[in-house]
């Protein structure tokens, strides 16, 4: 963006005053004094580097495609539809055979085992048979000596399609009832009735785009074959149980036949809790066709095109509400643009039901989610699943209710808050029972400066005609655990050395969010060894069975607790060993700072460890975690899907130019709670990054279909996700001071995804400078709020 930076500046110089105003970014207190680690101390509550940082930064962190390569690897590349809906008829390869290094390709027909991916729902093919239903589905693939070859020669491949008509958009599925599942209502008390007597009425559209996950390692997969029929796969993936259950499905075997691993991604984000498995099953089908080990790396365009994306949003919506604001009746109708399969759209639009309430009471209210079915990419997970489709639908409605009645829109967020005592329900009949939404708001309004600012920005905007400011804060409440309720459940490997080294081994995977490293933390303080004692191995499914996705952001809530209760097993193995020693109870051995003492004696942790070991006893064992209290009713969505909420809230400053339509982010403050934290620079880290993904989604990251169903925004020439120069010099971000009222590992809370939906916050302060140009009436700012969308909003 080209704007003039002085005309951007913070109407109160930057933001508000204080420790967070000395020039540079302040990561709160948090991450100061009392947190760093100190010799001998507990390896929990602590900033500690990520386990992997140093190696990343260096290049010496290894992922898939830097596994060194076994001799005869070959190398595959997709064969692309063309066409967004039609008949496949026929596929030509005869050119490409002859072209230099290819040895063949893969179709339909050579697949041995369910030609239909082992999902959910049951309707998604392996390789496209005889329809095709989006641009970029893939009908086969191309094997080649080299990657550079087997892409080449994937785009001479002849396909003949007849083209039959395609629907592109959720409101076109809508009316054509093109739905991949069933629509799903929830309802409480009677809100036609509700809005009958309601002092005000409102009505309204939003339209919230998509979002490419743009991890920066694309999707890969390298499947080796093993002895008699046995698989190895590397997978970039979150879920290797589940790549480990389609590939052996589609090789019509066990599950036992196939092991996969993953060490790490370079970023999930969503977009591999179950696309990574496709690339395994398509290098998997090549490796046996060819008995050769076999690598699928997608380029990044045809990563665009070929992988599922955050699910686009239509909704449609009448509110009641009284001269305060408060809301007395809602109806909302909410389109999920679902793509062409199932995947885990049910799941996605459930959690989308789950989160339209955000932080607020609804009384009498109704809720309708269709599962539209169109011909584009199968949408999929991204950071939210969903919440942040459902939250943003509210905050849409008060911020119109607000500026409908002329009030602030932060005092009409605030009287529509859940209650501690009563309006305490949500729509899906879960008590809201750790509810700081109250503090937590009042105080980020105090460091904020929120109401100076809000008066400073008014008087600025009088005499700026054409930069206007906006400020908006909104809140968070994040449902944790999955709503599968089957999903959360946790298993952990530990092993302690004979030397008094300790390797951990747990369901997760790692992404970048840093659950290796809270797992190690955790592992560490259980035996009282040295955080540096601990290393985390590979993912692997023949480690840990039955893994679930790691996702749901209750990466440590699960496998923390599975780590934690192996390392406990074993530290009482210990701890009996040293009591029979000693003649003293197992209450009274501690362990820590890498010694276990007794009241008679202390010894270090490796003398014990050996002389348990030549005393044979068990220096390893497994844990188990389900998480207790959660149960729901999957048709009716009510229950208790959630154990807990995470809560938080940010302020958001912008400024937009009304000519051009260009924004920019001035200031962010942001109050998030994390619990007791584990590590507070991993958290602050996922609240930042969160943060920013999430002004992504609704300011530059557009995602275009042309009329012929083909993504033209495939690459990042023309798909803008953040730089470091969008991130705004004031970025202040401070830790609630609260444990987890639950029984939560340490009393910490899950993080990964709540923070991206304080980006709202920014979505909605361009709306507050949108209505500060305009002379009243409701502001339709469709996200992303690119600057064509900004100057609509303005001008109509
Ligand atoms: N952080 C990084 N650096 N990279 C990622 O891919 N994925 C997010 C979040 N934070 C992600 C990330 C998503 S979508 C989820 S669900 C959680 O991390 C998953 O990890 P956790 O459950 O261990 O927090
Ligand atoms: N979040 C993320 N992934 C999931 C969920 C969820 O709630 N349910 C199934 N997969
Ligand atoms: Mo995260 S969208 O639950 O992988």
């Amino acid at each position: 963006m080209n704007m003039r930076a002085t005309e951007f500046t913070s109407a109160t110089g930057g933001g508000p005053a204080g420790p967070a105003d000395a020039g540079e970014r302040n990561l709160a207190p948090a991450t100061q004094s009392p947190h760093r680690p100190t010799a001998g101390g507990p390896a929990c509550g602590v900033a500690r580097p990520h386990e992997s940082a140093r190696a990343q930064v260096a290049g010496g962190a290894t992922y898939v495609d830097d596994i060194p390569e076994v001799k005869g690897t070959l190398h595959a590349a997709p064969i692309l539809s063309t066409v967004a809906h039609g008949r496949l008829l026929g596929v030509d390869a005869s050119g490409t055979l002859a072209m230099a290094g290819v040895r063949g390709v893969v179709l339909a027909g050579d697949i041995p085992g369910d030609p239909v991916l082992a999902t959910f729902v049951h309707d998604e093919p392996v390789f496209a048979r005889d329809t095709v239903n989006h641009v970029g589905q893939v009908i086969g693939i191309v094997v080649a000596d080299s990657v550079v070859q087997a892409r080449r020669a994937a785009r001479q491949v002849q396909v003949k399609i007849e083209p039959l008509p395609a629907i592109l958009s959720p409101r076109e599925a809508h009316a054509a009832q093109s739905y991949v599942l069933p629509p799903v209502t929830v309802r409480r008390g009677d809100p036609e009735a509700a809005l009958a007597r309601s002092a005000h009425r409102l009505t309204g559209q939003l339209e919230v785009g998509g979002q490419e996950h743009f991890y920066l390692e694309g999707q890969v997969a390298y499947a080796l074959p093993l002895e008699q029929d046995q698989w190895y796969i590397h997978s970039s993936t979150q879920h290797p149980g589940e790549v480990q259950h389609w590939v052996a499905h589609a090789l019509g075997l066990e599950n036992n036949a196939v092991t996969v691993e993953c060490r790490r991604m370079g970023g999930g984000f969503g977009g591999k809790e179950t696309q990574a498995g496709h690339m395994a099953v398509w290098a998997a089908l090549a490796a046996r066709k060819f008995g050769r080990p076999v690598k699928l790396r997608l380029d990044r365009d045809d990563d665009f095109l070929v992988t599922g994306k955050r699910h686009p949003f239509a909704y449609d919506w009448e509110v009641g509400f009284d001269d305060t604001g408060l809301l007395t009746a809602l109806k909302l109708t909410m389109l999920a643009n679902c793509g062409f399969s199932a995947d885990l759209s049910g799941p996605v639009a459930d959690r989308a039901v789950f989160h339209v309430d955000n932080a607020y009471f609804l009384s009498d209210v109704e809720v309708a989610s269709y599962r539209c079915k169109t011909n584009v990419q199968s949408h999929t997970a991204f950071r939210g699943f969903g919440g942040p489709q459902g939250v943003i639908a509210i905050e849409a409605i008060l911020g119109d209710v607000a500026r409908h009645l002329g009030l602030d829109p932060f005092d009409v967020r605030m009287r529509n808050l859940y209650g501690v005592d009563d309006r305490n329900v949500t729509h899906y009949r879960m008590k809201v029972e750790d509810n700081i939404l109250h503090p937590l708001l009042a105080t980020l309004e105090q460091t904020s400066q929120y109401r100076q600012r809000r008066a400073a920005i008014a008087a600025w905007n009088a005499n700026s005609p054409v930069i206007k400011r906006g400020i908006a804060v909104t809140p968070v409440k994040f449902g944790i655990s999955f709503t599968a309720t089957f999903f959360n459940q946790a298993g952990a490997l530990v092993h302690v050395f004979t030397d008094g080294s300790v390797q951990v081994n747990h369901g997760g995977t790692e992404m970048g969010q840093g659950l290796h490293t809270k797992v190690m933390q955790l592992v560490a303080d259980e035996l009282g060894v040295p955080f540096e004692r601990v290393r985390c191995t590979p993912t692997e499914t023949g480690k840990v069975p039955n893994a679930s996705a790691t996702a749901a952001s209750s990466g440590t809530d699960l496998n923390g607790r599975a780590a934690q209760f192996a390392a406990r097993n074993i530290r009482d193995n210990l701890a009996s060993f040293v009591c029979g020693l000693d003649g003293c109870g197992a209450g009274a051995v501690t362990f820590r700072g890498g010694e276990v003492i007794t009241p008679s004696t202390t010894r270090s942790f490796d003398e014990v460890v050996k002389a348990a070991y030549a005393n044979r006893i068990q220096l390893w064992s497994d844990g188990f975690y389900r998480t207790p209290r959660i149960h729901y009713d999957k048709t009716t969505l009510t229950g208790r899907p959630f154990y807990y909420f995470a809560y938080g809230a940010a302020c958001s400053e912008v400024a937009i130019d009304t000519l051009t339509g260009e924004s920019r982010v001035l200031a962010i403050d942001i109050l998030h709670d994390v619990g007791t934290s584990i590590n507070p620079a991993i958290d602050i880290g996922q609240i930042e990054g969160g943060f920013i993904q999430g002004v992504g989604w609704l300011t530059t990251e557009q995602l275009v279909w042309n009329e012929q169903g083909l993504l033209t925004t495939h690459a990042p020439s023309t798909y803008k996700i953040p730089a470091t120069g969008d991130v705004p010099e004031h970025f202040r971000i401070e830790l609630w001071p609260e444990p987890n009222p639950e029984d939560n590992v340490f009393r910490s809370k899950a993080v990964g995804e709540p923070p991206f939906m304080l980006a709202i916050s920014v979505w909605e302060a361009l709306r507050d400078a949108v209505a500060s140009a305009r002379r009243g009436g409701a502001v339709r700012l469709d996200a992303p709020a690119t600057a064509e969308n900004v100057l609509r909003a303005v001008g109509n």
